[in-house]
């Protein structure tokens, strides 16, 4: 085993290292069949037929943009299992103190795919006005999963708007933002706004009543937000209000203690 493969197989779990490798014994495998062509310019019939039919000038161009656009591909989804890692928080089912940035940041990037621009539609923007949080006690795999229901919401809501109004795009652009604060040294608040629909008032009241849904059947099972409300309430003892007119959008402000009450453990 020379130095290199021995190097390979110690790193072989990181998507970065392999790829440097597979790299590297490509550009040396063109680099032979470089030499050849210029050292045994008139190879003999069979390997001049089979150079033919594997068209050699083609696949030396093309080889380098197929890497490249692999390597993007890698990267993207070395990006989201970390996300998704980070999102579950599956190893940690108990209270933590976490930054509450690097969960929002984890479902956005799981969201990406949602929030990016479609053949049919423009791309949701996503302004982040992140505070100056100081580390939160709190179950971090249930609050990202109230922030993913809450930026879902948002997204349907914006994507309904959209297909109601059919504005051009220089005259409505689809935002989401998310701002970030702590409130008197010993709240954290998170408020996520739209631009979207809005919420009109009667059925602001139902919000977060179990099963209540508008969305057409298979779409939405109306859980999202009475879960949520659980979660940030009784888990947490937070707030979570829904603030929203009609036709101007709607924001969702979480609001817990920085630190839970049982633990109390508050730096004097
Ligand atoms: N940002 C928003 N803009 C407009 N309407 C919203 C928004 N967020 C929630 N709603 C309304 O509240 C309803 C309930 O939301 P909830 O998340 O509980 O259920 P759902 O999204 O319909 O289904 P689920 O989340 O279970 O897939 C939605 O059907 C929608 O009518
Ligand atoms: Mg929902």
């Amino acid at each position: 085993m020379n130095v290199k493969t021995g190097r390979f197989y110690e790193n072989h779990s990181h998507i970065e290292n392999c790829w440097n490798y597979a790299d590297e014994y490509i550009q040396d495998l063109l680099q032979i069949v470089q030499l050849y062509q210029q050292h045994s310019p008139h190879p003999n019939a069979t390997l001049e037929a089979e150079l033919k039919s594997i068209d050699l000038d083609f696949l030396k161009d093309d080889l380098p943009k197929l890497l490249s656009s692999m390597k993007v591909g890698a990267d993207r989804i070395q990006k989201i299992v970390l996300s998704l890692r980070n999102f579950s928080r599956m190893d940690e089912a108990e209270m933590k103190e976490v930054n509450l940035h690097d969960g929002i940041d984890s479902t956005l990037m799981i969201l990406q795919n949602r929030l990016k621009a479609k053949s049919d539609r423009v791309g949701i923007q996503v302004i982040k006005n992140y505070g100056d949080l100081p580390e939160i006690e709190c179950y971090p795999g249930q609050l990202n999963q109230v922030v993913m229901n809450i930026l879902t919401n948002a997204i349907d809501a914006l994507e309904e708007h959209l297909k109601q109004h059919q504005e051009p795009d220089n005259f409505y652009t689809p935002t989401i933002t998310i701002q970030t604060e702590l409130l008197g040294n010993n709240q954290a608040q998170i408020a996520i706004s739209d631009n979207g629909l809005g919420i009109p008032e009667t059925i602001q009241r139902r919000l977060f009543d179990p099963f209540f849904t508008t969305k057409p059947i298979g779409k939405g099972t109306g859980m999202g937000l009475s879960i949520s409300y659980q979660i940030i309430t009784d888990k947490h003892h937070g707030k979570l209000v829904c603030h929203s007119h009609p036709n101007q959008g709607s924001q969702f402000t979480i609001t817990i203690p920085r630190f839970q009450p049982e633990t109390a453990n508050a730096p004097s």
